[in-house]
C-alpha cells in the first residue's frame, strides 16, 4: 500500500547541512494492504515530519514514497490524513465539514449527502450537524476530524495524534472508533506518543530512535492489536512493557 525507500528529510538550514543534521536519514518502510501501523517517538522526533512525508504533503530530499507501486508526488485522492490540530474549517457546519471531501471529487449531491449522513450517524454527530466547529468540544471537534477522513472511504488513513487532549474515557470510545474501522480493511498509520494507544492499536509499532537519529528504531510486532478485548490481555500488558523500555533507551 505504502513504501518508503531511503527517504532523507530536513528543513530549512538542514538541507545545506549535511547528512547528520537531517531530521529523517535513510528511513526505509513497507506498510501492506490492511495492516494497521502505531509510530510512537518523543516530542520533536520527527512524526509529524515523516506522516506528512508520507501523505505527499512534503516531498523528500533524497528517496522515494510510493503508493500502490505509483511514485506519490503530492495529496492523493486514496490517502485520508487527520492533522494534528483537527485542520476542521471553522466558517462550515459539522455537515458541510465531513461532506466537503466528497464536493471536493464532484460526487452527485444525493450520493454526497447519504455518505455524510451515515458517518455522522455512526460516530454519535447527527445531532450536532448544523453546529459550527467554535461551539463544539475538542471530542466532538475530534470526532467530525475523523468523519471527514473516512467519508470518502480511503484506502489509507494517516492519523497524527488524533486522540491526545481528550479525557481517558472519550479518547477509549474513539479508540474503540479506529478499531472498528479497521475492522472493516482500512490500513492505517497512527502517530502518537501515547505508549496504550499504540500498544492497543498497532499491530505493527515503530519506535523511532532515540539520540536524534533520524531513523526507524525498531519495529514491534503486536498482532493481538484490535482485538475487542486486547485491553485485558496479558500480551497487552506485555507490549506496553516493551514499548515503555524501548523508549527509555
Ligand atoms: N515547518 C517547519 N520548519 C522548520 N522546522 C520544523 C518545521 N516543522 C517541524 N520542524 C522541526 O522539526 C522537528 C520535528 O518536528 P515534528 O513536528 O515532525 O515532531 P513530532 O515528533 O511530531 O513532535 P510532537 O510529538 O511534539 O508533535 C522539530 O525540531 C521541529 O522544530
Ligand atoms: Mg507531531
Amino acid at each position: 500500500m505504502l513504501r518508503l525507500e531511503n527517504v532523507s528529510f530536513g528543513y530549512g538550514a538542514a538541507k545545506a547541512g549535511g547528512e547528520n543534521s537531517l531530521l529523517l536519514r535513510g528511513v526505509s518502510l513497507t506498510i501492506a494492504p490492511g495492516e494497521r501501523w502505531a509510530l510512537i517517538g518523543p516530542s520533536g522526533c520527527g512524526k509529524t515530519t515523516f506522516l506528512h512525508l508520507a501523505a505527499g504533503l512534503l516531498q523528500p530530499l533524497a528517496g522515494s514514497v510510493y503508493l500502490a507501486g505509483e511514485p506519490l508526488r503530492g495529496p492523493h485522492a486514496d490517502i485520508s490524513v487527520i492533522l494534528q490540530e483537527y485542520g476542521l474549517f471553522p466558517w462550515k457546519t459539522v455537515l458541510a465539514n465531513t461532506a466537503l471531501p466528497l464536493q471536493l471529487r464532484r460526487r452527485p449531491p444525493a450520493q454526497v449527502k447519504a455518505a455524510a449522513e451515515r458517518v455522522l450517524k455512526d460516530l454519535g454527530l447527527w445531532e450536532l450537524r448544523h453546529k459550527y466547529p467554535g461551539r463544539l468540544s475538542g471530542g466532538q471537534r475530534q470526532r467530525v476530524a475523523i468523519a471527514r477522513a473516512i467519508v470518502s472511504s480511503p484506502r489509507l488513513l494517516l492519523m497524527d495524534e488524533p486522540f491526545s487532549a481528550l479525557d481517558a474515557l472519550t479518547r477509549e470510545t474513539l479508540q474503540e472508533t479506529a478499531r472498528a474501522l479497521c475492522a472493516e480493511g482500512l490500513t492505517f498509520l497512527l502517530v502518537t506518543h501515547n505508549i496504550e494507544e499504540a500498544a492497543f492499536l498497532g499491530e505493527k509499532i515503530i519506535i523511532w530512535g532515540g539520540g536524534g537519529e533520524g531513523r526507524v528504531g525498531r519495529v514491534l510486532d503486536n498482532p493481538g492489536a484490535g482485538d475487542p478485548g486486547y485491553r485485558s490481555a496479558a500480551a497487552y500488558d506485555a507490549c506496553c512493557r516493551q514499548l515503555r523500555s524501548l523508549l527509555r533507551g
